[in-house]
């Protein structure tokens, strides 16, 4: 046995998704397979990407590709642009730059936890979330989402809270379900946890996972919990809104309401545990084309026009899905209950969705709709026609 206990069991608790990722990406590089799995890209890149990108490619000084950190441009268009749409008096100070969501996640976990101490979780959530935490040496704690809407639940989360635990995880607009969360959910945690820090003797944080933030539908407002809670990091992504998360690059931003003295400490600690991570910074190039990428959007209306196609034709199937306020996702329960079986009768199509087995929900299934248009329609007959006799 050469893996360490950590490893061990970071592996077991996403080897089914990771399996399929090898598994569906073998499948669906045949041109006929119709792909609603990950949420890649089914497009060549975004213009506005690749000329951010190619602006920077040239050195502009011998420095050009030395060790970065967080880089003060960088920081400074993430905190207008977190100024503009939050409400919140940013600093660029109060920003870390990280290898995308992925990373802002692990600096965070570095900053305010210690081996041993819980993470709670909400479920159904990103599948990524538990192995992360035991790569950390942390535990996960699960707390689940209200049945059937998926509103955030706070009574249970205040159950899932012990003396053990140092942060609780939120993700709005929420992979799988595409739900957005009111501020006035947040309000409700921010009163839960104000009490149990004082309970517990020590500060419980929140980590808001935001990196669907800019992908809302129907003109839908946005509330962080950054903005109810002084003590409150949002991770970000760049990946989801330019549709290209193998150029990775985010951030961790604290909440502008935290004290002085907390965020002067943690500010210095930015740079020094980005380091002890791993380097944990965006390359260069992706620091120097930030203040262009924050514009950078895929086509919204598109993706609406998707959403209510996808959304329309399940429901008049009867099939149950939750309608996305957010996200490119959509969340489903699958005819018959049995998620696996409805996806391997697809799969025996070449229609390729995401079984909620990946997110310990095997009654539901998860769609992308970063697909084409052209390929939900060929898919939509295929899910309609499995559907029928096992609904
Ligand atoms: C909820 C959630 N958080 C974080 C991430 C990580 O994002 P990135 O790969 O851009 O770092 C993802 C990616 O799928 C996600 O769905």
């Amino acid at each position: 046995m050469v893996l360490s206990a950590r490893a061990t069991q970071a592996k077991a608790s996403v080897d089914i998704v990771a399996r399929f990722f090898d598994e569906v990406h073998a499948l669906t590089d045949r041109p006929d397979a119709l792909d609603l799995t990950f949420g890649d890209p089914h497009e060549l890149a975004l213009p506005g990407l690749t000329a951010a990108l190619r602006a920077q490619i040239e050195p502009q000084s011998v420095d050009w590709f030395a060790y970065k950190t967080s880089e003060r441009a960088a920081k400074e268009a993430v905190a207008t642009g977190l100024r503009a749409e939050l409400g919140l008096p940013f600093e660029p100070d109060d920003i870390a730059m990280t290898q995308g969501a992925f990373g802002a996640i692990s600096l965070a976990f570095s900053l305010l936890t210690d081996a041993g101490d819980e993470v709670v979780i909400p479920v159904p959530g990103w599948f990524c979330y538990e192995p992360m935490l035991y790569a950390a040496n942390l535990t996960p704690v699960r707390a689940a989402l209200a049945e059937g809407s998926f509103d955030l639940d706070v009574d249970a989360i205040a159950r899932a809270i012990t003396s053990r635990t140092r942060v609780v995880i939120v993700n709005s607009p929420a992979n799988p379900t595409g739900r957005v969360y009111p501020k006035a959910s947040w309000d409700a945690l921010a009163e839960v946890l104000e009490e149990a820090s004082r309970k517990h003797g020590h500060r419980i944080w929140i980590l808001s996972d935001e990196p669907y933030r800019r992908i809302r539908f129907d003109g839908i407002g946005f509330a962080s919990p950054a903005g109810s809670y002084a003590w409150t990091a949002i991770d970000y992504s760049y990946a989801k809104v330019m549709l290209a998360p193998g150029q990775r690059l985010g951030y961790l931003a604290l909440s502008p309401l935290l004290a002085a003295d907390e965020r002067t400490e943690l500010r210095a600690a930015f740079m020094p545990v980005g380091l002890a991570i791993g380097w944990g910074f965006p390359d260069a190039i992706m620091q120097y084309a930030a203040p262009a990428l924050e514009t950078v959007s895929l086509d919204m209306v598109e993706l609406s026009r998707k959403r209510d196609r996808m959304y329309g034709a399940l429901t008049d199937a009867a099939i149950e899905v939750t309608r996305p306020e957010g996200t490119f996702y959509l969340w489903g329960r699958a005819p018959g209950g049995d998620a696996q079986a409805f996806c391997d009768a697809l799969a025996a199509r070449g229609v390729y969705l995401m079984s909620g087995s990946l997110f310990d929900q095997p009654h539901h299934f998860r769609i992308s709709l970063t697909a084409t248009m052209e390929t939900i329609d060929r898919a939509l007959p295929h899910i309609v026609e499995v559907a029928e006799p096992l609904g």
